[in-house]
């Protein structure tokens, strides 16, 4: 079953995760670029990944947003729901995504999925620093922040630079220059070169790349042929205790180290 292939990783998965500085890496058969089908397979591990971690209780999960996090999301089970009493929530305020791929279309997702919890942020992701002191004395917001702060669980995706600055809409002078300086990915708003440098970073309310190393658990979520570079320059940071679920197709590359 799932959960003993969990403890038994392949000795691909050791490399990998070997190389990437982090405690695990699954990888699932095939190419996510090519095969659609490969988002089910790892929403089926995400899901006993979740079943092996989470504590019996209560526990915050702080969800992201993107096409792969919504792709696994319906493979959550009820099960893990029992005992557990899980709320999620998003990991950022909902503008500037197309409402199916927000993180808190993804939250609520997971919540009815397991039968647990959900609590929604509706901000724009980027305001002035100015309007983000008033919004924060809203108590409603205020606790969705203290919420995302004290999760015990992340769980993310990693996009690609060139994708992702047109999905966020920044302006022709912001791509051009991003592209210039080599950018390849892109996580929480901030954008990486290959060799992991920080090339840009979008301010924005929710969570920061700072705020994960207290963060318990953290689940990045990304496959591909085409995210391999994305996946490498963003592992420069990831906090040890990340587990990466991805595919053959992203990590064939990474351990031939393209
Ligand atoms: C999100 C992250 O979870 O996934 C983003 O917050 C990242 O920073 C995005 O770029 C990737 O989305 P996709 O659609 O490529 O899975």
């Amino acid at each position: 079953p799932l959960i003993d292939r969990l403890f038994n990783a392949s000795q691909t998965e050791i490399e990998l995760a070997q190389k990437l500085g982090i405690d695990r890496a699954i990888i699932v058969p095939g190419d996510m670029d090519r095969q659609e089908r490969v988002v089910d397979l790892m929403g089926e591990q995400l899901n006993s990944a979740l079943d092996l971690l989470l504590p019996l209780g209560k526990s915050i999960i702080t969800v992201l947003g993107g096409t792969t996090v919504a792709g696994v999301a319906r493979h959550l089970s009820p099960k893990l729901s029992r005992y557990r009493d899980l709320l999620f929530v998003p990991g950022r305020g909902a503008v500037g995504e197309s409402v199916e791929i927000q993180s808190n279309t993804v939250a609520q997702m997971m919540a009815s999925e397991t039968g647990g919890r959900h609590k929604g942020l509706y901000l724009p992701e980027n305001v002035s620093s100015e309007a983000l002191t008033l919004l924060l004395q809203d108590t409603d917001i205020a606790n969705a922040i203290s919420n995302i702060y004290n999760s015990d669980m992340v769980i993310h995706g990693i996009g690609r630079a060139d994708v992702m600055s047109k999905r966020r809409g920044l302006d022709v002078m912001t791509n051009s220059k991003l592209r210039n300086d080599g950018a390849v990915a892109e996580c929480f708003g901030y954008f990486f070169d290959r060799q992991g440098r920080l090339v840009k970073r979008i301010p924005r309310i929710g969570l920061q790349l700072e705020d994960l190393d207290k963060i318990p658990h953290v689940f990045a979520i990304a496959a591909g042929a085409s995210k391999a570079a994305a996946i490498v320059a963003y592992m420069h940071h990831a906090p040890k205790q990340t587990w990466l679920i991805t595919d053959e197709g992203a990590s064939n590359l990474v351990l031939k180290g393209k």
